[in-house]
């Protein structure tokens, strides 16, 4: 049986963010915990300007070519973790415009978050996204990665992680392996129905 498919999607779109750098961090530390096939899906790549189709997502009854390659793109992952910031206080425009765009594409995942910031390590983000996701019928994990000023840590363009961060990573996969195999059941009947 092939492992489930991982995507660690890239939430912020503007020119010189960290998004790329930390989700590099984070899917090389999914690769060498080796529960998932693991893939890196960058938001910025679909252009998906403001929400533009005429229908509910639940149709899937999508016009435009932006939709149908997010959808499809969205489609392959078994399990999700979004490495995001927070902006004012919450979560990114640009991600939740994605996340808006797509119905049961996300349903029955695994989710989880890597989020950043400043000193709140951009919890508050995590917390206007759970919430989001779970509408979507996702299922959140307790375990998630919060990192407090991580610009500090990127040297050469590399982000260089404390054993404490790389221990956070680890735990967050662990959990996210465990409730991937035990939800997909659910995931399976939804893809068959
Ligand atoms: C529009 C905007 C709003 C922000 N608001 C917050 C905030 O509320 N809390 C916080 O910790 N950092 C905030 N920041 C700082 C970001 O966490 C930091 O710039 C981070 O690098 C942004 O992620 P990105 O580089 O992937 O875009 C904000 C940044 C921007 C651009």
């Amino acid at each position: 049986m092939s492992a489930p498919v991982l995507q660690i999607i890239i939430g912020s779109t503007r020119p010189g963010r960290i998004g790329p750098v930390m989700a590099a961090w984070f899917a090389e530390r999914a690769r060498q915990q080796g529960g998932f096939d693991v893939e890196v899906l960058d938001v910025a790549d679909f252009a998906l300007p403001v929400f533009d189709e005429p229908h509910h997502p639940k149709s899937r009854n999508y016009t435009q070519p932006h939709t149908k390659a997010w959808s499809a793109a969205v489609d392959r992952g078994d399990a999700v973790v979004f490495v995001h910031p927070e902006y004012n206080h919450s979560v990114n425009g640009a991600l939740k415009n994605a996340i808006d765009f797509l119905h049961g594409e996300w349903a029955h995942k695994p989710v989880s978050f890597v989020s950043y910031g400043g000193a709140s390590g951009g919890l508050r983000a995590v917390q206007a996204l759970k919430p989001v996701v779970s509408a979507l019928r996702m299922y959140p994990t307790a375990a998630a990665v919060a990192l407090a000023g991580p610009q500090r840590q990127i040297i050469d363009g590399a982000f260089v992680p404390t054993p404490e961060q790389n221990s956070a990573a680890d735990a967050l996969l662990d959990e996210l392996g465990a409730l991937t195999a035990a939800v997909s059941p659910l995931l399976d009947a939804a893809r068959a129905a």
